[in-house]
This record gives C-alpha cells, sequence and structure tokens, in this order.
C-alpha cells in the first residue's frame, strides 16, 4: 500500500530516518561508554523499544505506570519510572510491574520514598530508587544546596535501595559550553551530597534529546535518555537539536476546503495534532509540500493554514504532510503509526501504549 492511498489524516514515519535515528544514538553511546535508556513516551510502541534495544540500550524510561506495563507485558524487562509516581491505583501497578522487568523508581522526596516504600511493604526492595535533582528546570528535583545530602540521607531510610542520581535537562535548549560547565557543576555538588550522606552512586542518569549529542562532556553521566530522537520534530528543529531530514514523522492530511481567502483547511486539528505547542513560532507544524504556509491555528477537526504568502498553493482534495512540532503529543493522540520506505507502507505498528496516562 502506497501512502497516498491511507485514509486521513494518518500517522506515518519514514522508516529510513527512523532506523538512522535509532542507530545513530546507539552508535553514539558505544562510542562514549554510556548507557541507553530511551524514553519510550514519544512513540509508545513496544515493537520500536525493542528497536532500541537492538541498537544497545539497556533498558527504557517510562513516565506512567500504565505506559511501563505495557512494555513489560511485551519483554521489555528493565525500566525506569523516571517519573514520581504517587498513589494506591499506582503502587498496585508498580508492584505488579516488579513480577515482570527490573523497575527503578525516580523519587525526589523523603515523602514520597517512604510513602512509596511503605505501600510495597516487604516488597519495597524489588524496586530502587533514583534521587532526582533539579538541573534547573524548575519542575522536580530536589534543590541543589546544603539540604540535599540530608534529603538522601532520609530517601535511603525508607528501606528501598538508592542506586544513583537522575536529572533531566530540559531546559537546556540552545547547548553551550556555559551549560554544560553548569551542569558538570551540578552533578559534582550533587556527588558530593551523596558522598556526605554515605549513599553510593551507581548510576547518574541524565540526557534528553537536545543535550544527547554532548552527553560525553556533561561529567560523571553513565546513562541517558532521550525520546525525542526516534522521529524528531519541528521544535527541536527549531532549537538546532536535529536537521529536518532528521523528522522522521508526518501527519499526511488532506486539504478539504479552500474556499475561504488565502486559507486551506486540514482535516487535522487539535484531536490530531494534540497541544502542538510551537518554541519556533506560531503554529503547529510545518507542511513539508508547502513549507512557506502557515499552519496558524486549529479547531478539533480542522487545521488552518494561511496560504496568503505562498507562490503554490494546495488545491481542495490534496494530499499533504504535516511535521508536528512536538511529536510526543501527536503520536499520543493516534492508535496506529504506519512506516514507510520510498512511500510504501511497510509495518503498521500499534501505538499500543496511547492514552495510558495513570
Ligand atoms: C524525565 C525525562 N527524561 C527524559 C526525557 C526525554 O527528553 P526528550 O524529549 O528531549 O528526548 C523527558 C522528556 O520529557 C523527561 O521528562
Amino acid at each position: 500500500m502506497h501512502i497516498d492511498e491511507l485514509d486521513t489524516p494518518a500517522l506515518w514515519a519514514d522508516l529510513d530516518v527512523v532506523e538512522r535515528n535509532i542507530s545513530r544514538m546507539g552508535e553514539y553511546c558505544k562510542e562514549h561508554n554510556l548507557a541507553l535508556r530511551p524514553h519510550i513516551k514519544t512513540h509508545k510502541i513496544p515493537e520500536l523499544a525493542w528497536r532500541q534495544i537492538g541498537s544497545g540500550a539497556v533498558g527504557i524510561a517510562c513516565a506512567k505506570v500504565t505506559e511501563a506495563a505495557v512494555m513489560a507485558a511485551a519483554g521489555l524487562d528493565d525500566i525506569l519510572l523516571a517519573y514520581p509516581l504517587w498513589g494506591e491505583h499506582k503502587w498496585r501497578n508498580l508492584l505488579a510491574l516488579t513480577e515482570r522487568a527490573k523497575v527503578s523508581v525516580a523519587t525526589d522526596s523523603a515523602r514520597h520514598a517512604h510513602a512509596t516504600a511503605v505501600a510495597l511493604g516487604e516488597d519495597r526492595k524489588k524496586i530502587s530508587y533514583l534521587v532526582e535533582i533539579d538541573a534547573g528546570g524548575r519542575r522536580t528535583g530536589l534543590a541543589l544546596d546544603d539540604s540535599l545530602s540530608g534529603h538522601v540521607a532520609r530517601i535511603a531510610e525508607s528501606g528501598v535501595p538508592v542506586r544513583g542520581i537522575m536529572l533531566y535537562p530540559g531546559h537546556v535548549r540552545q547547548v553551550e559550553d556555559m551549560d554544560i560547565s553548569e551542569l558538570n557543576a551540578q552533578i559534582g555538588q550533587a556527588k558530593s551530597a551523596f558522598e556526605k550522606a554515605g549513599v553510593t552512586v551507581e548510576i547518574i542518569s541524565g540526557g534528553s534529546t537536545p543535550t544527547a549529542f554532548y552527553s560525553h562532556r556533561i561529567g560523571g553521566l553513565t546513562e541517558i535518555r532521550p525520546g525525542t530522537y526516534i522521529f524528531n520534530d519541528l521544535n527541536y528543529h527549531s532549537l538546532g537539536a536535529c536537521t529536518l531530514a532528521d523528522c522522521a514523522l508526518r501527519v499526511r492530511c488532506r486539504v478539504v476546503s479552500t474556499s475561504v481567502a488565502d486559507t486551506a483547511i486540514l482535516d487535522g486539528g487539535s484531536k490530531t495534532f494534540s497541544d502542538a505547542a510551537g518554541l519556533a513560532g506560531p503554529g503547529f507544524g510545518m507542511i513539508e509540500q508547502y513549507p512557506d504556509a502557515l499552519c496558524e491555528k486549529m479547531n478539533e477537526e480542522h487545521g488552518y493554514v494561511r496560504t496568503g504568502g505562498c507562490e503554490q498553493r494546495p488545491a481542495t482534495g490534496e494530499l499533504v504532510d504535516v511535521i508536528p512540532n512536538h511529536v510526543c503529543t501527536t503520536v499520543n493522540m493516534h492508535r496506529v503509526l504506519y512506516l514507510a520506505r520510498g512511500g510504501e507502507v511497510e509495518e503498521i505498528l500499534p501505538i499500543a501504549a496511547a492514552g495510558k496516562i495513570h
């Protein structure tokens, strides 16, 4: 089947680009002796996680325990929950996960560490913790100040083995020497705090896609957790983290109306692209065939494209491919990913963990 035959809107990816992205990251990690633990929130497809394992990944990272359950059911048996999960449902599911996989969990407070340990009871030793530090994103993670060693000591008192440190340098957009030296200093500080707390650091887990290929310059990292790199997107392209040729994923839409002047309406809106927040400027993505067109805004099932500035304009009925701003949230809206080579669909993969947000 050719991609022209797909019902629209259709989520598809160029298999050559996906394979190149997977192997490039695998090779980089091998070269620099870094463990690769891809974050699967980007694709949510066990089959793609297995291909990442095939490139040398030691395991996977997930945000949610239900997402992890889908991966574990497919045999992926080394999982980091890089998220401070909390609540009876989650702890029950966490325990069930330990039956199938080696599980570590990010924690950033003694309160969370102890609550999880109490919920797991005698089984608490079936998981381990990575203590998250705030590398500057101001989202989660303990502050790098004098209180850190005390927090680490109290987390260790939970009885769950503490294996190391986790950080997410998601705020580092343009990777410059400044940022790297700051990250280096932070890791040094965190290691000293662990030492003071008498806790051995076995793992230092970092890495986002924009920082991934700089990881060998970030002192002490033992593993990285890039996720977006498998597909890449327009946001990361706008940051200089990838080229357009590295962007594998497209949403194929049909132009369903051009009756309003200087406007083309696509048959995909916010129920197709999700938040699609743009880092580069306004819009929800870029049309590959009409890069000058402005993908201006969305209703649920309408994508508004302003074509006033275009030399060539799409006609009603035409098929176009949108490179989305944010692939991770876009993928989560779909049930199936088509993988194509040279326009021919080679594989149809169910997005098994789509909607797994608990
Ligand atoms: C904790 C954590 N680790 C790793 C990643 C992967 O980063 P990226 O999307 O830049 O590949 C994310 C992304 O949200 C994350 O939240």
